[in-house]
């Protein structure tokens, strides 16, 4: 009798469930309809061709055994160049959007802020490395840690932040052969933002530039580090499937991080309960940060965030610039041509790097060129359109349904000859005297979540630039490759910058 009771009580609660759920899909369904009815939505007409519709086995099959495309971004490039600038593809169980087309860009950045968020996949695979911080928060979260770190950004001063690149320069020109012998720029940029960046946002340096032994501590840091963005990679290369990876030595690198940091932390708590005045002086971020909470979590959080958008950015600007400089002589002499017209041998104050046109037009088209951050995606938080890519000829709006994807890709925005004009996959600086851009040139993204570093990571890029092109008379690359990406937090090549140098 019992069992019989708990037979039907299963089967109750199994169609109670049924029940719900089927109302809440016709719920769904129907409010659908009526955002894409409201809004003109019509259907993609260009889809991304896959073979299993319903469960999404590429997808999957994709994650665990397809290699890494070699030239992902030129595929990229090409497969919009094929269907469009925006189309559909089915990825699992649902369906992402793939554009780059300046309007739809805009409408997730701008105009359609509040109707989108960071993916939840990103938001995981960084969340379990680096905690809670500026890069995987949403809402007012978000707009509470972008408040706080703001003026901590405004207080920099520009020359004493230049005085304090130079030291690490100069630790740089020590690690490059007087002789003219290859040598790879690629670690070596990496090595010095890592020295910079932790200097000013710490207030101590790594000194990974510094040959000396005495800061073993300092290397296991940096190693560490590497190993926890390395896991990052993975994690979101993995997409839905990380769940069920779990990376031993990651996690024992990523609680020696945060021991590092929070060493840092205790010393800037001190110096704030003791008020002490060069705690405020603004060329230390974290000085800055505990001057407004002594929530130890959040101060590390942050400043692990910042230092993973500052670092590897900065340092791929750098190595794809330099790549692309020792295969054009002509466009190296120009440059150095400009700097030493200004600055002549000396370091360059602010104002004269603000007025050094060449060099920010060299800058510019790197960053075109090879964005360092290529791809992008942002998740529905509601169902929601973009403004453009329904219909036949892509023009009426289409529906994102809540929760889906739509992953932006700048790389191919910024290879439209009808804003960059004609041959958009050369790097010719001059093609910006007079160009204006607008929402079709994002390499810091735009909108409320534009780079919050935008000014600092160009002054720091303009100085280092400025001053290798005033020492080294000529660049030389070793070898005529093409420039192929290493895609991994912010993207730089594969190949590294071997290079030749003369004084
Ligand atoms: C060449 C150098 C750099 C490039 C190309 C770059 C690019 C970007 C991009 C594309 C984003 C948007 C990411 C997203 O929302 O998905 C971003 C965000 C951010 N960047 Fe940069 N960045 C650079 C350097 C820096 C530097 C030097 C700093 C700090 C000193 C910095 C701090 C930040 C922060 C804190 C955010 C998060 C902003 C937010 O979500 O509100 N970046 N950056």
């Amino acid at each position: 009798m019992s069992s019989l009771l708990d037979t039907r009580c299963l089967i109750l609660c199994l169609f109670f469930l049924l029940a719900t759920y089927t109302f809440h899909y016709i719920c769904h369904q129907i409010h659908q309809r009526q955002v894409s009815r409201a809004k003109g939505c019509k259907d993609a007409q260009s889809k991304a061709p896959v073979k299993d519709r319903f469960i999404g086995f590429d997808f999957i099959y994709d994650c665990l055994f397809t290699k890494p495309i070699d030239k992902y971004l030129d595929y990229t490039y090409k497969t919009f160049r094929q269907l469009g600038p925006t189309y559909v593809c089915q990825r699992w169980t649902w369906e992402a959007t793939y554009t780059c087309d300046s309007r739809n860009i805009k409408h997730i950045l701008a105009s359609g802020f509040d109707d989108f968020k960071l993916p939840r996949l990103r938001v995981n695979a960084m969340m379990g490395l680096l905690g809670s911080g500026i890069f995987t928060l949403n809402g007012h979260l978000w707009s509470h840690a972008r408040a706080v770190l703001r003026p901590c950004f405004a207080k920099q001063n520009k020359d004493d932040m230049v005085n304090m690149l130079e030291t690490h320069f100069q630790a740089l020109l020590r690690r490059i052969p007087l002789d003219g012998a290859t040598v790879d720029l690629q670690p070596l940029f990496f090595w010095l933002t890592m020295d910079f960046a932790t200097n000013f946002l710490m207030g101590h340096s790594t000194h990974v530039l510094d040959r000396a032994s005495s800061h073993a501590k300092e290397k296991q840091f940096v190693d560490d580090y590497l190993t926890c963005s390395t896991e990052i990679v993975r994690k979101m290369q993995l997409g839905p499937l990380q769940m069920f990876s779990f990376n031993f030595a990651a996690m024992k690198a990523r609680s020696r991080v945060f021991q590092y940091i929070d060493e840092f932390i205790s010393a800037s708590l001190d110096k704030e309960r003791e008020h002490d005045e060069a705690a405020n002086s603004g060329l230390n971020v974290l000085q800055g940060l505990a001057a407004l909470t002594t929530d130890r979590k959040q101060l590390r959080d942050q400043i692990l965030h910042i230092l993973v958008a500052s670092r590897d950015t900065t340092a791929c600007l750098l190595s794809n610039l330099f790549f692309v400089l020792s295969r054009k002589p002509h466009i190296y002499e120009k440059l150095r041509y400009e700097v030493v017209s200004i600055a002549g041998t000396k370091p360059a104050t602010s104002n004269q790097l603000n007025s050094m046109e060449y060099l920010k037009w060299c800058v510019q088209e790197s960053l075109r060129l090879h964005p360092v951050i290529p791809t992008n995606a942002r998740e529905a938080s509601k169902d929601t359109i973009l403004p453009h890519g329904g219909g036949k000829d892509g023009n009426s709006p289409l529906l994102v349904k809540k929760g889906n994807l739509v992953m932006y890709n700048i790389y191919a925005m910024h290879r439209d000859a009808g804003v960059f004009g004609p041959d958009p996959e050369a790097f010719v600086p001059e093609r910006w005297d007079g160009l204006r851009p607008g929402w079709g040139y994002l390499p810091f993204n735009g909108g409320p979540r534009i780079c919050i570093g935008q000014k600092f990571a160009l002054l720091e890029t303009h100085y280092l630039v400025s001053r290798m092109v005033q020492t080294f008379e000529t660049i030389k690359a070793n070898e005529d490759t093409e420039w192929i990406e290493l895609y991994a937090l912010a993207t730089t090549c594969k190949d590294g910058v071997n290079v030749s140098l003369k004084r």
